[in-house]
């Protein structure tokens, strides 16, 4: 046998995006290029890309917030490579592993009033387990969700989508679910009301927008939620494990959590995994006796290398003190990006904690501006936002992302191991593109001018 992948990967290199438009998502394909993020990168490390063309791309989106740690992070790839030299009995499924009892304990220890973990293979997927184990808890079947709320996107997940533009086409959808305006309490008091909720699924700080909660909301969502015999369930899929400068944006001391979903950054980037943690009595309903012993599950939930990634992505946030700087290192950045407010009339908003940023922008005062801007919006609403992104990545060599459909919201979601070099490299960049989008006629709006032929809606994680 003379299978060498790299040796394959070699010899195709320069075919992905033929390959892609032949036999995967040509759609895809197409916005790439439009926007001309169609590059050859080679290899990663760290809060970097390199290219073909021996350039270093600062990473502002990390794989949608999955590599947290960085990319190929030595240790987590030290441990991959010990498990699969050891040859270990995985799967082998009439038994139980001993590295996800480590890391459940190990997960555990550090979610305060969770006793309880259940592993599967992705963020939708901790949704879908949630949705099950809070109706088979509380026999109850509606489900409450927040507008603009991500939690996924399987038919379960997507059912709780906030979203209309990711909806649109699949239904029906789950019945028996009620959306609420975010930051809402007293919407969710109507909805709770009835009596016939089973669980309130929330972002801690909504991933589609970065919208953030008044003080109290959570610990007052819980505590109407409990009054009303339903769960919390707080999406921690994109918050947690130190995203915003603590273990879980969630303020475990004062908001009583039923069920916790995490995923993304407990994989190393490397191993797709998600966990729902949550409170004992919760799963004992699910698996109430030995022939429910595996009533809900999946064939890969709790494979070795998920659950070796796991552990090794907790050891190294404690190591390196990765929450502790994306505390600090999300103040300052927060701190200097806030201060172009005073600048640049467009940029109406800067808002985050820890490493989860938004810059928000809007509509200009100024006549030349406000023309070009109406303009714009007439064709793509939302397609302002592309016209700081591109330049960003084509100029500065910085990848970001829209935060969301028809929003004037960008997300910076970088590895929590961001240096002063980076914040820096991040604030003079934003600094110039945003400065030329004040400025018309330019390059960059004759470059809007360009996309208003093309249908650019590409968003998403
Ligand atoms: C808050 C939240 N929940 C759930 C998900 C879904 O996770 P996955 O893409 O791993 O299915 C995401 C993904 O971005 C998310 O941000």
């Amino acid at each position: 046998m003379s299978f060498a992948i790299l040796d394959e990967l070699a010899a195709r290199a320069g075919e992905k995006f033929a390959l892609h438009d032949r036999y995967l998502n040509p759609q895809m394909v197409r916005v790439l290029k439009t926007i001309g993020f169609d590059r050859h990168y080679t290899r990663a490390e760290g809060a970097y890309l390199f290219d073909q063309a021996g350039r270093r791309t600062l990473d502002l989106l990390s794989g949608f917030g999955v590599f947290a740690i960085g990319r190929n992070h030595p240790t987590v790839k030290r441990a991959l490579a010990d498990v699969l030299a050891a040859d270990l009995p995985n799967l082998v499924q009439m038994d139980v592993s001993p590295l996800a009892g480590l890391l459940a304990e190990r997960l555990l220890s550090q979610l305060p009033g969770q006793e309880r973990v259940f592993f599967c293979n992705s963020g939708t997927e901790a949704v879908e387990a949630a949705i099950k184990l809070a109706r088979a808890a509380t026999r109850r079947a509606k489900l409450i969700f927040c507008e603009h709320a991500f939690h996924g996107l399987t038919m379960g997940a997507l059912s709780l989508n906030g979203d209309p533009t990711f909806r649109e086409g699949f239904g029906p959808l789950l019945p028996d679910t009620a959306r609420i305006p975010w930051n809402d309490l007293p919407a969710l008091e109507a909805a709770l009301r009835g009596g016939d909720v089973a669980a309130f699924f929330v972002e801690p700080i909504q991933g589609k927008g970065v919208n953030l909660p008044a003080d109290d909301y959570l610990a007052e969502a819980a505590r109407l939620c409990h009054r009303h015999g339903a769960l919390l369930v707080v999406d921690e899929v994109q918050t947690g494990l130190g995203r915003t400068g603590r273990f879980l944006a969630t303020d475990t001391e004062k908001v009583d959590v039923d069920l916790v979903l995490l995923a993304k950054t407990l994989s190393g980037g490397y191993v797709p995994v998600g966990a729902v943690a949550g409170k004992r009595w919760i799963f004992d309903k699910t698996f109430d006796r030995m022939d429910r012993a595996v009533v809900h599950g999946s064939t890969f939930g709790k494979n070795d290398l998920a659950m070796a990634a796991g552990l090794a992505v907790l050891a190294v946030l404690e190591e390196e003190r990765l929450i502790e700087n994306a505390a600090r290192r999300g103040e300052s950045l927060l701190r200097r990006l806030r201060a172009l407010m005073s600048r640049y009339e467009m940029l109406v908003d800067v808002r985050g904690r820890g490493l989860m940023i938004a810059l928000e922008f809007g509509p200009p005062r100024s006549l030349a501006l406000r023309a070009a801007w109406a303009l714009l919006e007439k064709a793509t609403k939302g397609l302002f936002c592309q016209m700081v992104t591109i330049p960003l990545f084509t100029r500065h060599q910085i990848l970001t992302q829209v935060a969301g459909h028809e929003m004037y919201v960008i997300k910076l979601l970088p590895p929590l191991c961001l240096s002063q070099e980076d914040e820096d490299w991040i604030v003079r960049a934003f600094d110039e593109v945003i400065a030329d989008c004040h400025k018309f006629p330019n390059a960059i709006w004759d470059l809007a001018t360009t996309l208003t032929g093309n249908t650019l809606r590409s968003s998403a994680g």
